[in-house]
């Protein structure tokens, strides 16, 4: 999951949430208007931090900093994105917080990481003391999503067991939970956040063709599987997600659409 250039082409599904929350919380976000600093924790390859995020800050912001923890990610954005105002830097969520971010900003954005991240509080954590007082937060993220019950079958296939031996190192904290809203509000207010606000709702995805979706599963794909094998895995990968999603067969030659519903998970708060 950090080859860029494939991440940057097959992101159309983050692009559309990303997107969405935006849309939703844009009116909501406690803009200074003059001299605002941001942080998009998880940037990636920067392509939502400019294309997306940017839009929506006031002109006039005093600095947009992306962090993320692959260093692959971050010389892409850089060398792509990077200018006097915004920068990005290598920085691990669940790890030791530098100095240097402390306190440092005034909002703080995270699209489709937190899902990673299996010290939550510890990420939810950082995320808090990078805030100024006053500060705010949106985060998007995946609760339930039909891609970790493939990994689950896929884990126990001989086949491909060594290669997934460590699966649930990369399903969402949230993707069995009964009250993932509950569960995260609660962490949240024991860390110190305010005027705390988190969904969980059911989305629903289309793609037109198995084709983007497997560049979609390459691009994000956690497992180091070899790739004179790729293709034989996302066959066994399509058959196992098969069961748990709607495939519609068109029958005039064109390939299936594949349509999935996975919960996303938003949150919004404040320091
Ligand atoms: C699916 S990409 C999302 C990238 C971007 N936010 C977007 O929406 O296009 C997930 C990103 O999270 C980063 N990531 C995973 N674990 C992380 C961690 N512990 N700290 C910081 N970034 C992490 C990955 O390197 C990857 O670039």
């Amino acid at each position: 999951m950090n080859n860029a250039e494939l991440y940057q082409k097959n992101n159309s599904l983050q692009k559309r949430d990303a997107l969405d929350a935006l849309e939703e919380f844009a009116k909501k976000i406690r803009w200074k208007k003059h001299g605002d600093r941001v942080i998009d924790i998880g940037c990636g390859d920067g392509g939502i931090t400019i294309n997306i995020l940017k839009e929506y800050m006031p002109e006039n912001f005093e600095r947009l900093v992306g962090c993320d923890i692959s260093e692959n990610m971050i010389n892409f954005a850089n060398i792509h994105h990077g200018n006097e105002r915004t920068h990005f830097t290598t920085l691990d969520i669940e790890g030791f917080l530098p100095l240097t971010l402390k306190n440092k900003f005034d909002h703080a954005f995270s699209f489709y990481v937190l899902h990673w991240i299996k010290h939550q509080e510890t990420a939810f954590t950082n995320i808090y003391n990078m805030l100024n007082v006053g500060g705010d937060c949106l985060l998007v993220f995946i609760g339930y999503h039909p891609i970790y019950e493939a990994y689950r079958i896929l884990a126990r296939n001989n086949k491909w067991s060594s290669w997934l031996q460590d699966v649930d190192r990369f399903i969402s904290p949230y993707h069995d939970s009964q009250d993932p809203e509950k569960e995260i509000k609660k962490m949240m207010e024991e860390i110190g956040y305010i005027n705390i606000e988190v969904s969980s709702k059911q989305k629903v995805f289309i793609y037109n063709n198995p084709e983007s979706l497997k560049k979609a599963v390459q691009a994000i794909n956690p497992f180091k599987i070899p790739l004179d094998v790729f293709n034989e895995y996302f066959e066994d990968y399509m058959d196992a997600f098969r069961h748990m999603i709607q495939i519609r067969e068109i029958n005039n030659n064109e390939s299936d659409i594949i349509k999935f519903s996975y919960n996303l998970i938003t949150v919004y708060a404040t320091k």
